[in-house]
Order: C-alpha cells, then sequence, then structure tokens
C-alpha cells in the first residue's frame, strides 16, 4: 500500500485504515463466493465449508509491532504487518486446499506473497494449516492500494485442534506441563489420521461411482 493521499493528514489515514482492510476482506470474500459458486457447478461441490474473517484489534497491532521491534508508525503497520486482516477458509479435505492454492496463483487480481506450508511441515506443537499471504487490490480515487491479508486454509479436523488448543491455552501464562504439550501432539497425530481415513473413504466411493475428482 502506498503512502499517497496528498490531502491527508498521518491521523487521518490512521483513521481509515481499518476501513481499508474491512473493504480489502469483503473484496476477498466476494471473490471466493465466486469460486464457490462456480466449483459448485462445475464439479457439483464446493471444496470450501466454511469462511471466516477478522480484523486485529489495535492494542494487538501496537503488541505485534513491539515484539518484532518495529516502530509503532503508520509506515510499520500498513508495511510490516501483515495479518491486519485474516480470513479463515475451512475445507473438508487437503486436496481442496491445494486446489484453492493453485487458483489463488493463478488470479491476476491477487499478489502471492508468502506461503508457510504447516500442513507438509506442522509446528512441533503438530499445529496445521497452510498460511497465505495475499495482497488484495482496492481501487481508490487516487491510486490503488494492495492490501495485505493472512488467509489461513485448514481441514475441519485441523480447525478443531486449532480450536481446541486454543481455547485450552486461553490466557494461560504458566509453563505448560510437558505431558500435556505432548498429548495435545499426540491428540494433533490422531487429526492427520482421521484426514488421511475420509480422504481414503470419499476416494473409494467416487471410484465406486466411476467419477473422478477433479
Ligand atoms: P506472528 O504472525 O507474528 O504471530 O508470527 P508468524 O508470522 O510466525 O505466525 P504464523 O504465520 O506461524 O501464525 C500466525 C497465526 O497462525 C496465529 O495468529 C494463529 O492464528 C495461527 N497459529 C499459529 N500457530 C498456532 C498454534 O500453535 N495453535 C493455534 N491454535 N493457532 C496457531
Ligand atoms: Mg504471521
Amino acid at each position: 500500500m502506498s503512502n499517497s493521499g496528498m490531502m491527508s493528514t498521518p491521523n487521518e489515514q490512521v483513521k481509515q485504515l481499518p476501513t481499508l482492510y474491512q473493504l480489502a476482506l469483503e473484496e476477498l470474500e466476494t471473490k471466493f463466493k465466486v469460486i464457490r459458486s462456480e466449483w459448485k457447478h462445475r464439479n457439483g461441490y464446493s471444496p470450501i465449508e466454511h469462511i471466516k474473517t477478522r480484523l486485529k484489534e489495535p492494542k494487538s497491532i501496537i503488541s505485534k509491532c513491539e515484539r518484532k521491534g518495529l516502530p509503532v508508525n503508520l509506515d510499520s503497520i500498513v508495511n510490516k504487518i501483515y495479518d491486519i486482516a485474516g480470513m479463515r477458509i475451512v475445507c473438508a479435505f487437503v486436496k481442496d486446499i491445494y486446489s484453492i492454492l493453485e487458483h489463488l496463483k493463478s488470479r491476476e487480481d491477487l499478489r502471492i506473497v508468502e506461503i508457510k506450508d504447516y500442513i507438509d511441515k506442522p509446528k512441533p506443537n503438530g499445529y496445521q494449516s497452510l498460511h497465505v499471504i495475499v495482497q488484495v487490490p482496492l481501487v481508490l480515487f487516487e491510486d490503488i492500494r494492495w492490501i495485505y491479508v493472512e488467509i489461513q486454509m485448514r481441514t475441519l479436523a485441523m480447525d478443531f485442534w486449532a480450536s481446541m488448543e486454543h481455547i485450552i491455552f486461553y490466557k494461560y501464562e504458566e509453563q505448560v506441563p510437558p505431558h500435556v504439550v505432548n498429548e495435545l501432539t499426540d491428540a494433533a497425530k490422531a487429526v492427520d489420521m482421521l484426514d488421511r481415513k475420509m480422504l481414503e473413504l470419499r476416494k473409494e466411493i467416487l471410484n465406486y461411482n466411476h467419477q473422478d475428482w477433479m
């Protein structure tokens, strides 16, 4: 996002930020509505179970700047923090996630900035998701602003694990007992097994119906 806006002071630009991020999320949601509808039309099913969006609270943005050693100013917020706008896409199958990724890469109305594949390489605690930082263009009067959005894609099973992990540890400030960490990591392995099992079952049914999976 360029730092233009000849008429507006930095203060006014800061005030405009939540609106810009919200609009970028809405633009992206519209793109996904089209993707869902077209996919369903062509393949008889939608790869997307549900989508959630959120904006980061100002106090979390400030603490993230501090954590990253960045000055708390407009330039850092706009150019260095990528997850002020967040979108979570939950799919039935891992395969759907990679199909969506390929589709996103092929679009000219999005820029892919970074891909972190925690499905291929889960975090040490077992966390799995595919994180993609994109930039979404917003056409304004004076220019086009490319707004950062963090997209997290995961299966229903991965989403269950991540939500439970968050609930279990929410605001827990102490050192986590090692056996709890180990058992959660084991639970993440069970999630991975479930995803594989469901994929096998899906393939078997498709085979049985002599259907291909796009
Ligand atoms: P920050 O963005 O600074 O937090 O670091 P990063 O860029 O290395 O983070 P990363 O892209 O790995 O993860 C960012 C987001 O993914 C977090 O805000 C969470 O929403 C989610 N996430 C990452 N790790 C975990 C985890 O272990 N458990 C859960 N429940 N969510 C996680
Ligand atoms: Mg991040």
